[in-house]
């Protein structure tokens, strides 16, 4: 990585065939000026981006922030970091290095060569999945426009930026394949990415989750924890599919993924520090008085996130997904690590349900499961953060630690769905759950309590008092360097 901080665009590279051309209008590695239809039609597309970026991406003024942007798709040397006004940023089309020998890796066409066009009886599931992830793109930033006016410092403010321009550079990512390989409806898909918006109640974005307002920045934390995180498993799935340009399109989007869960796993445990060392300075555990956020309060914005989270992965048994696994549109999380035939149709697994009031397993097809597979990967993930800022409360020396909720609890898709399951486990009727929930999911009054809390600091190098400062800076720059310089209407 270059570590020079300048303004402006990208340099335009120089070096081998990964590396990403800046001088053209949309920066692609795609070869787009070599197809003049494909690129006109792109843009076409483009001002209705900046459109949709400007009415409903960040909505507070900067002049300029630190950017990282892609230069080049290969294994060291992608990204470069500089000051850019925002809406300068260079959204382009980036994929992952062609390998001329992949095969297919899964399903019925284990061992041919993976597809560089898509085939006819696969269309429209394939059109399919590419729209649904592409909705869920721009759904973030849409989540997210209002939080720069109460960012804790100007280093959480830059990562939020971040996050959002590489948002709408996935939203590229799955508009390009829909322009490049489905004609017409594609085109169309494309222009519908830009129509839906979250929580809007005539075209809202597909998926629940999306839909949902972040309201405030524990949310955002725990959002970039738990959602973004579904996004690297379905993404991981894509990775492997048998549609090459999808598979490297995911691949290198897996890479930008890497950061939002860094700043949803960091931003979580510098929220639980800074509340232990409240909680044991004060020798409370209610602590909003003193400027903090109670643990109870985090333990809820977690039992919401990751159980709207778990409903992003579908109902556990799905004759769809099976179907795109023999076929080879989705694979499985880290598919060619799996030790079995990679085809599946003989295997079993046993799956938990509930029947009158109690927890039941039974032996499904693994074919007809996959969506669970994949949540099962994502669940054994997610507890590797909790265990993170658990440490911080150890360190504090708390006997308190934070959990993540059984898999049933406040379910809305799938077998939980429809009965109420406590975050500890246990099957209650109505009137047991209406009792208990305030005390597991955050009720009005814990979001406006934390929404008090959220009074922007945009000193440099200052924080909030409900959070601690970053261990270090992004890009080695140091934790107070001026990653985000706002406008002057801006400035409160
Ligand atoms: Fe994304
Ligand atoms: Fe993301």
């Amino acid at each position: 990585m270059t570590t020079e901080s300048r303004t402006g665009p990208a340099p335009a590279p120089t070096g081998p065939l990964s590396s990403i051309d800046y001088s053209e209008q949309i920066p692609n590695n795609v070869n787009l000026a070599g197809d003049r239809r494909l690129q006109r039609a792109l843009e076409g597309w483009q001002p209705k981006f900046l459109d949709w970026w400007k009415a409903l991406g960040p909505a507070l003024p900067t002049k300029d922030v630190y950017l990282r942007t892609a230069i080049a798709v290969g294994r060291d040397g992608w990204a470069h970091f500089a000051h850019v006004p925002m809406e300068q940023y260079r959204w382009g089309i980036f994929l992952a290095e062609r390998n001329p020998d992949r095969a297919v890796s899964f399903g019925k066409h284990k061992g041919e060569p993976a597809w560089q066009q898509v085939p006819g009886e696969h269309r429209a599931a394939l059109m399919r999945l590419i729209v649904v992830q592409g909705d869920t793109e721009p759904a973030s930033v849409e989540q997210q426009r209002l939080l720069g006016a109460t960012s804790p410092s100007i280093y959480d403010l830059r990562n939020l930026f971040q996050v959002n321009v590489e948002e709408g550079r996935h939203l590229w990512a799955m508009v390009y394949l829909l322009h490049a390989y489905f004609g017409r409806e594609g085109r169309a898909e494309a222009e519908q990415l830009l129509k839906r918006n979250s929580g809007d109640l005539d075209a809202p974005r597909i998926l629940g989750a999306f839909n949902e307002e972040t309201t405030d920045w524990l949310q955002f934390f725990m959002f970039t924890y738990f959602t973004d995180r579904d996004g690297k498993y379905q993404l991981g799935t894509l990775k492997e599919s048998a549609f090459d340009p999808l598979a490297r399109t995911c691949e290198f989007m897996l890479k930008e993924e890497a950061h939002h869960m860094f700043v949803g796993t960091t931003g979580v445990q510098r929220i639980v520090k800074r509340t232990a060392e409240l909680m044991k300075s004060r020798g409370t555990a209610d602590i909003f008085g003193c400027g903090g956020i109670p643990l109870q309060v985090i333990q809820k914005y977690l039992n919401f996130q990751f159980s709207v989270s778990m409903d992003l992965f579908g109902s556990e048994q799905s004759t769809n997904a099976g179907n795109y696994y023999s076929s080879g549109l989705k694979g499985r999380w880290q598919e060619t690590r799996r030790k079995d035939d990679h085809v599946l149709l003989d295997e079993v697994r046993t799956m938990t349900y509930v029947e009158n009031g109690e927890f039941r397993e039974k032996e499904v097809p693994v074919l007809s499961a996959l969506n669970l597979d994949l949540r099962d990967e994502y669940v054994a993930d997610c507890a590797n953060g909790v265990r993170r800022w658990n440490q911080e409360l150890e360190d504090a020396g708390l006997d308190d630690r934070l959990v993540l909720p059984h898999e049933g609890f406040n379910r809305r898709v799938g077998v939980y769905a429809g009965h109420h399951v406590s975050p500890n486990g246990e099957v209650l009727d109505d009137a047991a759950w209406q009792a208990c929930v305030d005390g597991w999911l955050p009720s009005a009054a814990d979001r406006q309590a934390v929404a008090s809390l959220m009074v922007p600091e945009y000193e440099y190098g200052k924080f909030a008092g409900w959070i601690a400062a970053p261990q270090t800076g992004i890009n080695d720059q140091p934790v107070e360097f001026d990653y985000v310089h706002l406008a002057e209407e801006g400035i409160a």
